[in-house]
């Protein structure tokens, strides 16, 4: 189990972490963060679970996870930006996140739009960002972190789900593991309150192998096919197709080839 108080001990965050909640099983710890914001928390609080019982994923879906063997956790922030920036912080999450597996395992970590990470083309880490907005500002983000560490064998359905150790072959240490990924998040939280958003993004780029690609994108019942070009100010996917670039902000995609 994660011990609250091993992470604490020599957690050398400035802000994310320092109000920090363990739980041994929850329905949902972006659930609870987001309770936890409505009653007014502080910014940086996180909510780690060994267990969900109700784990969410994107686009309605669940979020499904072995009982102590992963890292499922939820990070509260109250960013000073425009509503038009709040889709941002998905990228700030990979970021931090890839950073922080690469130091631990000496793995190479990929960016898949809009909020995957993967190792051998296969996912090992999702990010679900619940905004609040009040009129032209966001009151508070919550991004949901969940991520494949010591989990040896998935759903059949999940076909392309790997993990930290099956990629490595040997378990990680995830109190260390975790340590590091708060200790980026607040690093690169601090770039962004500096106004450094730009450096995210571009590192997030060069993450990205999706880029020159034929794909295509599934949204409700829609499909759009084209070649992934490059981000939005605001985070979307912009795709050349026959009819001219076409800017997408939420859907599936898979790359063809
Ligand atoms: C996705 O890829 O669909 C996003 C998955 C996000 C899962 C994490 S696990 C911790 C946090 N709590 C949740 O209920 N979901 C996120």
């Amino acid at each position: 189990m994660l011990s609250k108080e091993h992470i604490l001990n020599d957690l050398q965050t400035d802000l994310i972490g320092r109000k920090l909640f363990v739980f041994e099983s929850i329905d949902s710890t972006n659930a609870c963060a987001k309770t936890l914001a409505e009653a007014g928390s502080e910014e940086g609080t996180v909510v780690a679970a060994d267990f969900q019982t109700s784990g969410r994923g994107r686009l309605g879906r669940a979020w499904l996870a072995e009982p102590n063997t992963n890292l499922l956790f939820s990070v509260l922030l109250r960013p000073p930006s425009q509503k038009h920036a709040a889709g941002l912080l998905t990228f700030y999450a990979a970021v931090s996140v890839a950073r922080a597996v690469e130091s631990a395992t000496g793995l190479s970590v990929e960016c898949k739009w809009p909020n995957d990470l993967l190792l051998s083309r296969k996912k090992f880490c999702g990010i679900l960002l619940e905004n609040s907005l009040e009129k032209d500002r966001l009151a508070y983000a919550v991004i949901g972190i969940g991520v494949n560490v010591n989990q040896r064998s998935f759903d059949r359905f999940l076909s392309s789900a790997t993990s930290l150790s099956n990629e490595l072959g040997k378990a990680v240490d995830r109190a260390d593991l975790f340590k590091r990924i708060l200790l980026e998040l607040d690093a690169q939280y601090k770039s962004i309150c500096a106004g450094q958003s730009e450096r995210i993004l571009s590192e997030w780029n060069s993450r990205c192998r999706m880029y020159g690609q034929e794909i295509t994108v599934s949204q409700h019942n829609e499909t759009i096919s084209g070649t992934a070009v490059g981000l939005s100010d605001e985070g979307g996917l912009i795709l050349r197709t026959p009819a001219g670039n076409k800017t997408i902000f939420a859907g599936d995609v898979t790359i063809l080839n």
